[in-house]
């Protein structure tokens, strides 16, 4: 069943005819569980006034980027982030253009920017503008970032002129944004995601670790949710909340990781490796605070399990995911890994480019499975990548006896 319980949707609304349908759009989107907040365009407000739109939401509307009061309150970043989705309905044929030239020029395009969450446009316009070649190239650009769709249905248009154009029905763009979130596609499987870095101490004071967030292994653990399966995360020291309806085990070092692995396998159909796990944790933890002596001091290192490959190794073991992190020759040193570790999957990302990866909210991946599979996932929030690669698991996956 679709539904939308929990989740918050930020609603764009720009300035055509079929604006007036934004009061019915939030109805529906309420109906099936939403929390709606909105944000309208100056043109949008010649359709329909913010305090209608205020009234039915139930939250103060967003107008203007350069707000100083706004922005006490709710400013545009925090907007961003607060969102699940950003669907903007209508969009019209110049909203369609600037968000295809990345431009923020008003708040609705600059929170568009600034948010890692996906994007559901329900276009709205004369089918004339629809046909135009270049509302077909901005609509190809948005979708090939990632945007998803709701198709303008055909029919008698308010400038008297027969054709496509006309936004779809208010209660299907309320269930075509449920339908973002809940696929099915992994319905009934049990998913098992590691997270985060992980923390090798060298005393009660000290540790070993690095800069992984555990932002992309929190997204998967969303996106396996939101495809239907039981979800487990193992997550090392991060700053993020749990995602809803996520089974979450807390560990700091690689050690802890394994055990907590090895004793989720019995319930694991697919188990995917997102950690960035130490390879190296001092040799002897020392009991008390180390005291500085010296000019210099020595930590000897041993090697850490590595987690994946022993879950891979498993025989009847789940269908292993990967990840590598890589500077250069991604691909090369990818499909190595994917080999030596005997995985099914691995995503291999670009760490080099400070856009992308590590701490940041957008990334892209290369997604190489053995037999010579490959798929590029090019560069998009979080949220929208980790979509895609549970997609491409649950295309990749073998059928369930
Ligand atoms: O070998 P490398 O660290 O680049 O491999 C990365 C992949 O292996 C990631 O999926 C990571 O979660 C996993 N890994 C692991 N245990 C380790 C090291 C890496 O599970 N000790």
């Amino acid at each position: 069943m679709a539904h939308l319980f929990n989740r918050n949707v930020l609603l764009g609304v720009s300035g055509g005819i079929a604006a007036y349908k934004a009061a019915e759009i939030i109805r529906a989107l309420q109906q099936l569980g939403a929390t709606v907040r909105v944000v309208m365009t100056h043109g949008a407000q010649e359709f329909i006034t913010p305090l209608t739109l205020q009234a039915l939401s139930g939250n103060p509307v967003h107008t203007q980027l350069l707000d100083a009061e706004a922005e006490l309150g709710m400013g545009h970043i925090e907007l961003a982030r607060w969102a699940d989705l950003f669907l903007i309905a209508p969009a019209t044929a110049d909203v369609l253009a600037r968000l295809a030239a990345g431009r923020a020029d008003d708040l609705l395009t600059t929170v568009a920017l600034a948010t890692p969450a996906p994007l559901l446009l329900a276009p709205a316009m004369n089918q004339q503008m629809w046909r135009d070649a270049a509302t077909v190239e901005n609509v190809a650009t948005l979708k090939a970032r990632g945007a998803h769709l709701v198709e303008p249905a055909e029919g008698l248009q308010a400038c008297g002129d027969v054709g496509p154009g006309r936004m779809e029905e208010p209660t299907l763009i309320a269930q075509a944004a449920s339908s973002l979130f809940q696929s099915g596609l992994l319905a009934g499987r049990r998913v098992v995601i590691t997270a985060g870095p992980t923390r090798e101490a060298l005393d009660p004071v000290r540790y070993i670790s690095n800069n992984s967030s555990g932002k992309m292994g929190f997204a998967l653990a969303r996106a396996a949710v939101d495809a239907g399966a039981v979800t487990t995360l193992i997550a090392g020291p991060v700053q993020l909340a749990t995602p809803e309806h996520v089974q979450r085990i807390d560990v700091a070092s690689a050690q802890q990781m394994l055990e907590a692995s090895l004793s989720a396998l019995p319930q694991c159909d697919i188990f995917i490796a997102c950690a960035a796990v130490a390879d190296y944790r001092p040799a002897a933890v020392n009991a008390q605070k180390i005291k500085k002596s010296g000019e210099e001091m020595t930590i000897t290192l041993v090697r850490n399990p590595d987690i994946v490959a022993t879950i891979a190794a498993k025989p009847d073991g789940p269908y292993t995911v990967g990840f590598a992190a890589e500077t250069n020759d991604l691909v090369a040193y990818a499909s190595d890994k994917l080999r030596r570790k005997s995985l099914d999957m691995i995503i291999a990302n670009d760490v080099s480019d400070p856009e992308i990866g590590f701490n940041s909210d957008s990334n892209a991946a290369t997604v190489l499975w053995p037999g010579n599979g490959r798929q590029d996932l090019p560069r998009a929030g979080k949220a929208t990548l980790a979509r895609q690669i549970i997609q491409l698991i649950a295309q990749q996956l073998p059928v369930a006896e």
